[in-house]
């Protein structure tokens, strides 16, 4: 298996796919570096209809809140694709599922200090389990 980064990433299975309702999300608590240190990150999520699960942090960068996964899913025509997405449930704002990008700001800015565009994780299903990318090998 080839993973983004063979030092550092460890494949962490958090749930079945059939935990999953499609179209619909679910946070997920796994472990992460941040500025260095050990730490556990929130991360949202979604079963799209195809069985494909997409992984954006759950914390919403224009309210402040770890509210993603109560999002409603989506898609939007970018460029030539249809590509899923997932609206805060607080302003509305529109991030694409597979890049994090945010694609509609909705008149805001986020908080101060944060990007408007999502971490993302990389997800495998195998076996029926969901199988998140996660920082760090002790997992
Ligand atoms: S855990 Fe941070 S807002 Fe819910």
């Amino acid at each position: 298996m080839t993973t983004l980064d063979e030092r550092a990433t460890t494949w962490l299975t958090v749930c079945g796919l059939d935990d999953l309702p499609r179209e619909r999300g679910a946070a997920a608590l796994v472990p992460d570096e941040v500025d260095g240190a050990a730490a556990l990150t929130q991360v949202a999520l979604f079963r799209l209809l195809d069985d494909t699960v997409l992984a954006v942090q759950q914390h919403d960068p224009f309210s402040d809140a770890h509210v993603l996964a109560r999002g409603i899913v989506g898609t939007r025509r970018v460029g030539e694709q249809d590509v899923p997405t997932v609206a805060s449930p607080m302003h509305k704002q529109v991030f694409d599922l597979r890049t994090g990008v945010c694609l509609d700001l909705a008149g805001k800015q986020p908080v101060a200090g944060r990007s408007p565009d999502l971490r993302t994780w990389d997800v495998l299903v195998v076996d029926g389990q969901v199988r998140v990318a996660v920082a760090g090998g002790a997992a």
